[in-house]
Formats: structure tokens, sequence, C-alpha cells
């Protein structure tokens, strides 16, 4: 089981049993190494052992296409309300930080990457975050899937981050339970319009989009602002239901 070592801002993968070269010396990874361990550099200085959790893995996967923000992935959950066992529809998978979430909270997750290349490394990254036999990477294109395919059953969710998603959202309702949502992300406002546009013509319910935001505070002996640092603007969600 892949583990973090942690200390102060140095955070590193490691694997039990290897040897792992860092600024403060070498760490010899026990085979047993456990989460609450502290283990020692042949310097002597002490690395913390953490359990990987969903936030770690999106600074820690390999990166290919843009991965949703964890904020970002927080209000699509909160909304359409993910629970174990749901069957999700997700595209593109990029580097899958999307999907890993959703597996690791039970759902199965069939996802499609159009670029061969990036699939294979989403497949590695689904192995690192546990939920590689929940998350099922396919390589190719949603659009000729959905053309293509006549087992896909219905979805509890679909959960879209790419230009064409209008197009899939044409067609949710074949592809949605009763009650189902369909869910984009789209960094920009164009590309939203469509998006709503498409769920209305096709008839889905309760369209709903929203520009999420979030201003991180400086405390300091100044006094307290948002911060002047980072961006406040991430992208756009867009929500419609199949009822
Ligand atoms: C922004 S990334 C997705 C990031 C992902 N949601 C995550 O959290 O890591 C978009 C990905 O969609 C892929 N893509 C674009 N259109 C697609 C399509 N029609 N079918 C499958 N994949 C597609 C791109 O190659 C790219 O890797």
């Amino acid at each position: 089981m892949t583990v973090l070592v942690v200390r102060g801002d140095r955070e590193f993968l490691v694997e039990p049993g290897e040897d792992f070269g860092t600024d403060l010396g070498v760490l010899d990874v026990p085979e047993d190494v456990e989460p609450g361990d502290t283990i020692t550099t042949h310097l002597d200085e002490p690395f913390e052992v953490r359990r990987l959790r969903s936030p770690d893995l999106f600074h820690h996967m390999e990166r290919t296409g843009a991965p949703m923000m964890p904020r970002d992935i927080g209000l699509l959950v909160g909304h359409v309300g993910v629970q174990s066992g749901d069957r999700v529809l997700d595209a593109g998978t990029g580097t899958g930080v999307l999907s890993a979430y959703l597996g690791r909270m039970g759902a199965e997750v069939t996802t499609f990457e159009r670029k061969a290349e990036f699939a294979e490394v989403a497949r590695e990254n689904m192995e690192l975050a546990g939920v590689a036999d929940r998350v099922d990477v396919n390589s190719g294109d949603v659009l000729d899937a959905i053309d293509e395919r006549d087992d896909f059953g219905e979805f509890d969710l679909l959960t879209l981050d790419t230009q064409d998603a209008p197009d899939v959202v044409e067609r949710a309702p074949d592809l949605l339970a009763d009650g189902g949502f369909v869910a984009v992300y789209s960094p920009f406002v164009e590309n939203t319009r469509e998006v709503v546009e498409a769920a209305r013509e096709t008839g889905l319910s309760n369209v709903e989009s929203q520009e999420t935001i979030q201003r991180e505070m400086d405390f300091d002996d100044r006094g307290s602002r948002p911060s002047t640092r980072g961006v406040g603007h991430t992208g756009y969600l867009t929500f419609a239901r199949n009822v």
C-alpha cells in the first residue's frame, strides 16, 4: 500500500520496502509500514507516515488533463448526493481526480478518455487511489461509445468535463435513471451556456448553473481579509435532472 511520508511541507509518496532519497537523507521504508508510524532517514531525520486521502491524490497523481479541484468536486457531490453503489458515467477521465474521488465514495464509475496515453496514466492513478476495481477507465471518445455500446444500462449520474459536453447532455435522457443527475464542469461561460441550452432543449429539469468562487482568508497582525493571492474563480458547474 502506497503511503505518504510527511515532514513540514515535504510530502512524498513511498512504497513499503523501498529506499527513498530525500534532501534529509534516505528513508528505508519498512515492509510493514503503517499510517501513524514515524520513520527516520539514515541521518536520523523523522517523517510521519500517513494514509493517502482523496485531497492528497489531487497533489500526487501524475497529471495529464487539468484535474477538477477538490473544492469543485465538493460542490458537485453536495448537489447530486453521490452515494455508495451509484453508477456513474464520467468523461473525459483526464488525470482521473474526479473519477478517483467518486470511486473512493463507493460509486461504480465508467469513464472515457479519448487520448490513449492519458487513459493509461489514469489507470495507474486509479491503482494509486485504490479504486481500480471500481473505476473502469476506457480509452475512446465518450460520444462514440454512447453511439456504439448497447450494454450501458442506466446511470445515476453523468459527470462531464469536456468541451463537447453539450453533445453528451443531449443524450442524457437515454443514459440516466429516473431522477438521475447530469453535472458538467466547464472553465468557460460560453461552453456553460451551450450546456444549459442543450439541457433545456432535451427536456431535463432543474437546470441550474453556478460559478465556483472561493476566497481564502488571510489572518495576520495587521488584520483579516480575503487573500490577494491565487485565483478565486475556477469555473462553472451546471446541473440538470432527469425527472
Ligand atoms: C479537463 S480534463 C478532465 C479532468 C478530470 N475531470 C479530472 O478530474 O482529472 C478533460 C479530458 O477529457 C478528454 N476528452 C475531451 N473530449 C472527450 C470525449 N469526447 N471523450 C472522451 N474524452 C474526452 C481530454 O482528452 C482531457 O483529457
